[in-house]
């Protein structure tokens, strides 16, 4: 990555090296959100692709693993179709001193491939309305899975949501609560985070409240992101969007977001009234859980009655010679009739 100098770049690689043992071999880097680094790699045992995210050590060092520990074990209990499960994860032994060398933490999850709902949006500018109902119900119903077993996520946005075949699968869960604790941790304990910005979540996508004080927010502020998303699937753009991420942060708190019916004509009452009432301000006025959200959705994704379906023309028999007399081609009258002069005349010259 280019905002890593090729001798960081190399210590970090031999320090991942390290810390993965023999269990993956990276094959490459994907990129990363500012806050760890991902990487394609195969795991050896299992002899599949998989994806490893990386924390950064500056975030992660001289931390008391134990509450980011217990939010990975709630992590990876999650199972859900429109979740990405965590594999894997690894960390410094609990014993072990921290300095340049020691261990990386990293968890390892399913390679979904496909694309992000981010690159989908680029491709696409807004979805149809059916694709986009089906999209927030899949969001929604793992929300509400996630939430029944205690989890929030905390960085709803399209980069963590990808597109399998065209199914949603939420990517990150947990790991950005564990990450936000970390940094509450760092910054309680007086260090400075160059990356602090990005772990505590994305602009456009933050609740008021998280904008206040990260580290009070419960799934309030994922109905929040939610709807944000869902306001860009079908307008093209999240409600705030401002040349500073301080001018977006502000208008998250102060500014009420257009109404989407303003904004696009096709979207029913209900999901308008629903989608707004979770860009309420005060998360007491937002619906009160993302169950509820998938009630309302379920009221509009029932499938429409569909037009009758006319039966399947069979196709056309082949054309056989029994079967199609009618197209014969009947001889022509000049023809016939030039046969039989030839005929007369032939018996005409036998005879004489
Ligand atoms: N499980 C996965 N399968 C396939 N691609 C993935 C997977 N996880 C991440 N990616 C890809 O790697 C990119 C970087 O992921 P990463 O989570 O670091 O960034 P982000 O989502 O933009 O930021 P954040 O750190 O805030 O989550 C994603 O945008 C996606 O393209
Ligand atoms: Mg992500």
């Amino acid at each position: 990555m280019s905002t890593h100098s090729a001798a960081s770049d190399r210590s970090f690689r031999e320090r991942l090296h390290r810390s993965l043992g023999d269990a993956y071999v990276i094959i490459r880097e994907l990129g990363g959100g500012g806050s760890a680094r991902v990487f394609l790699a195969t795991e050896i045992a299992l002899e599949r692709t998989v994806v490893l995210k990386v924390l950064p050590a500056e975030l992660t060092a001289g931390i008391d693993g134990t509450r980011f520990h217990r939010e990975i074990l709630i992590a990876a209990r999650l199972q859900h179709p429109h979740l990405v499960p965590l594999l894997n994860a690894g960390e410094p032994a609990a014993d072990e001193p921290h300095g340049a060398g020691s261990a990386l933490r990293w968890y390892a999850m399913p390679f979904v491939e496909g694309q992000t709902l981010r690159e989908h949006l680029q491709l696409r500018g807004t979805l149809p309305l059916h694709e986009a109902l089906r999209l927030l119900r899949e969001l929604a119903s793992a929300l509400a899975y996630a939430y029944a077993k205690g989890v929030v996520h905390r960085d709803i946005k399209p980069e963590n949501i990808l597109l399998s075949d065209g199914v949603a699968m939420i990517a990150d869960f947990g790991v950005a609560k564990a990450l936000e604790d970390a940094s509450a941790e760092a910054v309680s304990s007086g260090r400075r985070l160059t990356t602090v910005g990005m772990i505590l979540g994305t602009p456009a996508y933050m609740a008021p409240e998280q904008v206040n004080n990260a580290h009070v927010v419960d799934h309030k502020a994922d109905l929040y992101a939610l709807a944000c998303v869902a306001y860009e699937i079908l307008t093209g753009a999240p409600p705030f969007v401002r040349p500073s991420l301080r001018a977006t942060m502000a208008a998250q708190v102060s500014t009420a977001p257009t109404p989407l019916t303003q904004l696009r004509t096709d979207v029913p009452a209900p999901l308008a009234d629903m989608l707004m009432r979770c860009l309420e301000k005060d998360p007491r006025q937002r619906p009160h859980s993302a169950t509820a959200v998938v009630k309302v959705l379920d009221g509009l994704s029932a499938p429409p009655v569909p037009p009758p379906v006319p039966p399947p023309v069979p196709p056309p028999p082949a054309a056989t010679v029994e079967n199609t007399p009618q197209t014969r081609t009947p001889l022509p009258v000049w023809l016939v009739a030039m046969v039989v002069v030839l005929l007369v005349a032939a018996g005409w010259w036998a005879r004489g």
